[in-house]
């Protein structure tokens, strides 16, 4: 099992995805539209592990054209969609035709390819409204908060389907931070943006005034929403894991939480990123966002039982990195 399609492979968790990809020997074969990121991204994964990429600028919804340009696969990661929640819920129906038709698409070319695996990357989002802060796999589903976490749902639902001729794994990510060491890569948003880490290195890199807390009365420690801070590294090293189970799992489809295990509040991350950094950053309490949920993390148990996988980089080595990859962007 060695050359894996990665939809999106050049975006945020994609581009990371790929170098751990390479550094444990696969072949990543990559399509990328570039709506969410650029072609330099390729060019710094090539200098961090010294090889060429193979790269195809391709919509991941052209199952014909992604067919037709790439040669035999063992293995897909699909991370092609949109995904801000705030974008979602302005153009509802961008999202359901973009992210499941993309799905879709590359299903059709997994079992056209005869690939043996496929990664799904999925969302803590799926479990809506949930009343549990500590959620396990076993978690029920809540109400879809917004349509991009509704996608998520249903990209599961098509997926646990079943009938596929591989293997598939979701895997449900909680929030990815951080950056790459090199600084040669990390989170490029579009515009303003909707997640606290981009928006507090942007703040402190002077490109936004202030960054709002929104919200400091919930039922928290210091009133501020709890969320899993995942660095984007152990989350990439977690989709090389999830390959190398899918080669003997027994099950044709299973569900993975990705996350540290532990939970941190909005201001513990501020804080942390003011002393790791050594400066202050400008911010203020504001009104709560509409959608947010008051606190989720999730259990470890399964993925470190089933993939032998552990998150290792800590809360402040993600601020220490997210900040060194803001100022790289100022070169
Ligand atoms: C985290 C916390 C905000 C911005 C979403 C998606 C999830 C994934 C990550 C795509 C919340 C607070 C934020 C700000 C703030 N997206 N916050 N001021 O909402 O937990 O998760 O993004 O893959 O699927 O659901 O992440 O970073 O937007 O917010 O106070 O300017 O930071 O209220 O409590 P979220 P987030």
């Amino acid at each position: 099992m060695n050359r894996i399609l990665v939809t999106g492979g050049l975006g945020y968790i994609g581009s990371h995805t790929c170098v751990a990809l390479i550094e444990a020997g696969y072949h990543p074969v990559v399509i990328d539209n570039l709506r969410n990121t650029r072609i330099s991204v390729k060019q710094a994964i090539e200098e961090i592990t010294g090889k060429p990429l193979e790269f195809y600028q391709l919509d991941a919804k052209d199952s014909a054209a992604v067919s037709s340009s790439i040669e035999n696969i063992d293995g897909v990661i699909h991370f092609a969609a949109l995904k801000s929640v705030g974008e979602s819920i302005e153009k509802p129906m961008e999202y359901y035709t973009e992210n499941l038709e993309s799905l879709l698409s590359i299903i059709q070319v997994a079992n056209e390819k005869k690939a043996k695996s496929f990664i799904f990357s999925s969302s803590a989002t799926v479990y809506g409204d949930t009343e549990e802060s500590c959620v396990t796999e076993e978690t029920p589903l809540g109400k879809p908060l917004n349509p991009y976490g509704h996608t998520k749902i249903l990209g599961e639902k098509i997926l646990q389907s079943g009938k596929q001729k591989f293997k598939t794994i979701v895997l449900r990510y909680f929030n990815p931070v951080g950056a790459h060491e090199s600084a040669k890569i990390g989170e490029l948003p579009n515009g303003i943006p909707n997640n606290l880490v981009p928006y507090i290195t942007q703040t402190a890199a002077g490109k936004r005034e202030k960054l709002t807390v929104f919200g400091n009365n919930y039922a928290t420690k210091d009133g501020t929403c709890i969320r899993d801070f995942i660095h984007v590294v152990d989350l990439a090293e977690a989709h090389v894991a999830a390959l190398n189970y899918s080669e003997e799992m027994i099950e044709t489809v299973d569900v993975f939480n990705v996350g540290t295990g532990k939970g941190n509040t909005v201001l513990e991350l501020i804080e942390t990123f003011e002393k790791v950094n050594k400066l202050k950053l400008n911010y203020s309490i504001g009104d709560r966002r509409p959608g947010d949920i008051e606190a989720i993390y999730t259990a470890t148990s399964k993925i470190e039982s089933t993939l032998g996988w552990k998150a290792k980089k800590e809360l402040p080595t993600s601020m220490k990195d997210s900040w060194e990859w803001e100022k790289s962007l100022w070169k």
